[in-house]
């Protein structure tokens, strides 16, 4: 008899691409940003790049056997990462992207600007919440049951390495997203600069 192989697995770094490619499909409010950006690496290299760069024992992948169909990233230290973020990942990304490469108001010069102007998440959420996650299934795995089991992957893995709290920063509009954060028992606890959710770790 043969037993059905885990789809959750720890990342590997050849598992680049396919997150970036993952990331891009989810990027709008949830959805396929595909058609909406022009360079569509820049999804992938502002919100996957430097989680697996940072902290690749903190990313899992769900993987069918055909590769990733979804992941979970997760900083320890958000700060400790903000400070990496700003003096080691965007430098290179900024002389690549100049400031004014795309039309304003468009969503690759959104990307841009964040790579210029790195996000800080709020003091406010920080103190309580020291660590954060992004999670991201492609549409055929998404509903059943994988975004828990992905988040609880990483909960486990934070909560061994002594972290008090997660947070995540949400698009109000992704009320499907905001509803499982919810249903798993994540909480607003500010809405400067977007929505963030939170969770106590540990007891
Ligand atoms: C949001 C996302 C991670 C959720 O993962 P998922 O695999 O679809 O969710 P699951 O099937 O694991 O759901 C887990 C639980 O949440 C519940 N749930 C899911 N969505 C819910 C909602 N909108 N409202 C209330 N409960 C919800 C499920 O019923 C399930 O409950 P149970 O475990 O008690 O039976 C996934 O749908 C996704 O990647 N969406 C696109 C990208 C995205 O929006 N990412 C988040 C960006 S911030």
């Amino acid at each position: 008899m043969t037993t059905a192989r885990d789809p959750i697995r720890p990342y590997r770094p050849n598992d680049r691409a396919a997150l970036y490619a993952v990331c891009l499909q989810t990027a709008a409010t949830g959805g396929d940003a595909t058609p909406l950006h022009r360079d569509h690496s820049l999804p992938g290299k502002v919100w996957v790049g430097p989680y697996v760069e940072f902290e690749p024992d903190l990313a899992f992948v769900l993987d069918d056997g055909a590769g990733a169909q979804g992941y979970v990233l997760g900083s320890l230290d958000t700060r400790a990462f903000e400070a990496r973020l700003a003096a080691e990942w965007m430098p290179p990304l900024q002389r690549l992207h100049p400031a004014d490469e795309f039309e304003p108001h468009t969503r690759d010069a959104a990307l841009v600007r964040l790579i210029h102007q790195p996000m800080v998440a709020p003091e406010a959420v920080v103190n309580d919440y020291p660590s954060h996650l992004h999670i991201d299934l492609l549409p055929g795995w998404q509903g059943g049951g994988w975004g828990r089991r992905l988040i609880d992957t990483l909960l486990r893995r934070l909560a061994e390495q002594g972290s008090t709290g997660v947070f995540l920063g949400v698009n109000p509009e992704n009320e499907h997203a905001v509803g499982f954060y919810r249903h798993l028992g994540f909480e607003p606890v500010s809405s400067d600069g977007g929505l963030w959710l939170a969770r106590s770790l540990g007891t």
